[in-house]
């Protein structure tokens, strides 16, 4: 890949970042990618580009799906410079607040999933040819991905303009890539786990699924812990109590997550008890003693935190990915807050990934130099632990060859 290093003072970029986090009630809350993209961008202005950013935002029908109005304000926090925001990301008023932009200014475009081109199953030849690509590409001289989180979607503005800009690597995506892929290359003399939470049921089917020879324990919580109690044949990991995430998880990688417990279900641990609110106080049950699902369950029970606490502490090397629990609400910080103390605690090697997991460490002041990684990715993380490529990357590798060839 090209980097920044490579890339001439003075143009007029288009820059896709990874601002992804999550949105409670309309609300932004910040998580590390803020301040990593932010060094990135602060060296472009200063650098005299003129710089239009592109990102992303939950999916549609998903709660999290949002403008990123709020974003360009935190970004701007971090930056100490104003970050501009059209909600538009290639039509006319896009391409016309691109093309005024001068140099060292800052503009975030709007949500680049509310596009249709954006999330359309095509090869990255085909996305080149979207409206997205073909709209905005001429309107800069050349194109940065920074946005190595989002790394492992083959997705219109990861892999479409690659094929068609001066392609460069940003700093967050070089410094993760390198790091991700010498800890992948690494052997551990002692039991390896994995602490897989979060919402992304199919990230971590395919993590189990792809890494069962090279870890010994996973340790589940979170939504994906509630749908592999489900496979398990509990009556929990469905939709009550006003949640809309489990069935539509379910419809998709229910068949996935019962196919993979039935290979590798021995190294797979669900948990023994969940926690949800009584009133305003924190109650848990024993998953044995649930018969039906009556409400929302927000954190894994202090139960399994005292089975998995101990596994952490035994391993040689623990990799964390996702959240286990609502960290966010004090009463359900038990399970994250608790697996990642015992991680900070184990005399271990550890890797902590995760926009959401990487923001539960700054929220409850855990100390970022007690873990040996803390990446900003979750689904690109535990893709490069497979040693699979990923296509954001790849379409930077391929703009790299045909740049040099055509200057060769
Ligand atoms: C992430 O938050 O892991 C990345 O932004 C990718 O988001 P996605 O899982 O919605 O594609």
């Amino acid at each position: 890949m090209l980097t920044l290093d490579d890339l001439p003072a003075g143009r007029r970029l288009l820059v896709r970042l990874d601002l992804n986090t999550a949105v409670e009630n309309g609300d932004v809350r910040e998580n590390r990618r803020f301040a990593g993209h932010a060094e990135t961008l602060a060296r472009l202005v200063d650098d005299g580009h003129a710089v239009a950013v592109l990102a992303h935002q939950g999916r549609p029908g998903r709660p999290d799906f949002a403008s990123l109005a709020g974003h360009a304000d935190l970004l701007a926090d971090h930056l100490d410079c104003p970050v501009g925001f059209v909600a538009d990301t290639h039509g006319d008023e896009a391409l016309a607040a691109v093309r005024g932009l001068a140099a060292g200014e800052v503009l975030l475009l709007e949500n680049v999933r509310m596009t249709d081109d954006e999330l359309a199953d095509r090869t990255p030849a085909e996305h080149a040819e979207s409206a997205l690509v073909r709209d905005l590409a001429p309107a800069v001289d050349a194109y940065v991905n920074d946005a190595y989180s989002a790394a492992h979607r083959a997705q219109a503005s990861l892999v479409g303009f690659p094929a068609v800009l001066p392609s460069y690597a940003g700093p967050v995506m070089t410094a993760e890539y390198e790091a991700n892929g010498a800890i992948a290359r690494r052997e551990f003399d002692g039991p390896v786990t994995m602490a897989l939470g979060g919402a992304k049921a199919a990230d971590v089917v395919r993590a189990i699924d792809a890494l069962a020879d090279r870890v010994d324990r996973f340790l589940l919580g979170g939504v994906v812990g509630e749908l592999a109690l489900r496979a398990r044949g509990h009556p929990v990991g469905h939709d009550a109590a006003g949640t809309d995430l489990f069935d539509a998880a379910w419809a998709e990688t229910g068949a996935e997550l019962e196919r993979v417990l039935d290979v590798h279900g021995d190294q797979v641990s669900t948990p023994a008890d969940l926690a949800y609110a009584d009133g305003s106080r924190r109650a848990e049950v024993a998953v044995d003693a649930v018969e039906e699902k009556t409400v929302a369950y927000q954190d894994v029970g202090t139960e399994t935190l005292m089975t998995y606490a101990p596994v952490v502490r035994d391993s040689a090397a623990v990799f964390v990915k996702g959240a286990l629990g609502v960290f966010e609400d004090d009463r359900f910080s038990v399970g994250t807050v608790g697996l990642l103390e015992a991680v900070a605690d184990a005399d271990c090697f550890s890797v902590v990934g995760g926009g959401d997991t990487s923001r539960a460490v700054d929220m409850y002041d855990l100390d970022p130099d007690d873990f040996d990684h803390l990446s900003v990715a979750g689904g690109a993380y535990l893709r490069t632990l497979t040693g699979d490529r990923l296509p954001a990357v790849a379409a930077l590798e391929r703009a790299a060859r045909r740049m040099r060839e055509e200057h060769a």
